[in-house]
């Protein structure tokens, strides 16, 4: 497959997944046992056997687990249990939500996590691309007022807020996210958060900020299961309107019905308690990963960009690196050294707007779930790949 031209992203980083030295291709956190998540969320070996060997293995309830939807309410203000519906990991909490809503017009952060337009475009909607732009050194940022007039020219009736932001890692400011809520309140439009990432998103308080209010035009899907490296859990929810949620939970009847109840038994052990070990363990290794990349980025001679304000991920450029040609060949050279990345340009649909090589899909996505202690490691292999 071409390297640049990975139309399935997916099947690109499977590719990958099990055999790169340096995977730093995913999305997620660095992979955990059973154990270890079940052991960080105050669950003993001997009470973890008992409860798993002592699983009914019957239909969960259609909409989740009552106690799991309790937890995952009490982290959105104003939400109820009847405001949320348990999924199969959140890209099913979003499939089923575009079902529901029939958007005609887009407007999402862009470059943007693929099913996030994907699934819009499938079903007929036109996109609206909302620019992320980077500055000469490869920090990017949003310009309110250029997001501002590009909704009130385009008019979508759905907004995508991804804050945490894949693939830059942006987090969004109180200020933007103010009004865009108010630009979509005077306009009718619906607002969907995917804060896939909210576990990941501030340095002091385990929850970042959420744009869910309870109101019938907003929406937030999420998990924790990037965040703490069990995306193998497939759990996820959304959260809003309970009319709107049960017409996504009709439709789940016919596709996964429930979820299955050892992994909304794990997901009730880690959701408990938001101060666990297991949970404080993952930010302390992601906030050590920021600054081991933001010191790397300090002094290397191959690759610019900022270490990620929130989530696992960030784009990076590869210096001197500005055409499809040059950053190739520094594809291939990480290929070489054994580190897996995922390009840009497997994000991005038709013709890339904006001058910016990160914004012509001239870079690529740098994923920070690999353990703290073989990073810098990694770090070294892209600075001999792309500083030669
Ligand atoms: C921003 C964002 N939304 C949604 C998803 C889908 O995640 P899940 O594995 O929970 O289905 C991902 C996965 O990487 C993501 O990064």
């Amino acid at each position: 497959m071409d390297p640049l031209r990975p139309f399935f992203m997916e099947d690109y980083l499977e590719g990958s997944r099990f055999t790169a030295r340096y995977n730093l291709g995913e999305s997620g956190g660095r992979p955990v046992t059973v154990g270890e998540l079940l052991g960080g969320s105050g669950v003993s070996p001997a009470q973890a056997s008992d409860a798993f060997l002592s699983t009914l293995l019957r239909d969960s309830p259609n909409w989740g687990r009552a106690d799991l939807r309790d937890l995952v309410a009490a982290m959105h203000p104003g939400a109820t249990r009847e405001n949320v519906l348990i999924t199969t990991g959140t890209s099913e909490a979003l499939l089923l939500l575009f079902r529901q809503l029939r958007p005609r017009r887009v407007a999402l952060a862009w470059p943007a996590f693929q099913l996030l337009y994907e699934l819009p475009l499938r079903q007929g909607a036109e996109v609206v691309r909302l620019p992320i732009r980077w500055d000469a050194r490869g920090v990017p940022s949003v310009d309110t007022r250029e997001w501002l007039e590009r909704l009130e020219r385009e008019r979508p009736d759905v907004v995508i807020i991804n804050n945490p932001h894949n693939p830059t890692g942006l987090v969004l400011d109180a200020t933007l996210l103010d009004a865009v809520a108010r630009w979509a309140d005077a306009n009718g439009a619906t607002v969907v958060g995917d804060e896939h990432y909210r576990f990941l998103s501030s340095d002091d308080a385990v929850l970042g900020a959420t744009v869910y209010r309870p109101d019938k035009r907003t929406f937030v899907t999420g998990s924790f299961i990037k965040c703490l490296g069990c995306p193998g859990l497939r759990i996820g929810w959304c959260v809003g309107d309970t009319a709107m949620l049960a017409g996504m939970q009709n439709e789940k009847n016919y596709t996964t019905h429930t979820v299955n109840p050892v992994t909304e038994w794990i997901s009730h052990e880690v959701l408990k308690d938001l101060d666990s070990p297991a949970l404080r363990g993952a930010r302390e290794e992601w906030r050590r990963n920021r600054r081991t990349l933001a010191a790397f980025l300090e002094r290397s001679r191959g690759v610019y960009g900022a270490s990620p304000q929130g989530g696992l991920v960030t784009s990076l450029g590869v210096r001197g690196a500005t055409n499809a040609r040059d950053f190739e060949a520094r594809l291939a050279a990480l290929s070489a050294q054994g580190v897996f990345v995922l390009p840009l340009s497997a994000m991005e649909v038709g013709a890339p707007e904006g001058t910016h090589p990160l914004e012509q899909g001239h870079g690529f996505r740098l994923g920070l779930g690999i353990s703290a202690e073989r990073f810098p490691e990694a770090l070294e292999a892209i600075e001999r790949a792309t500083a030669a």
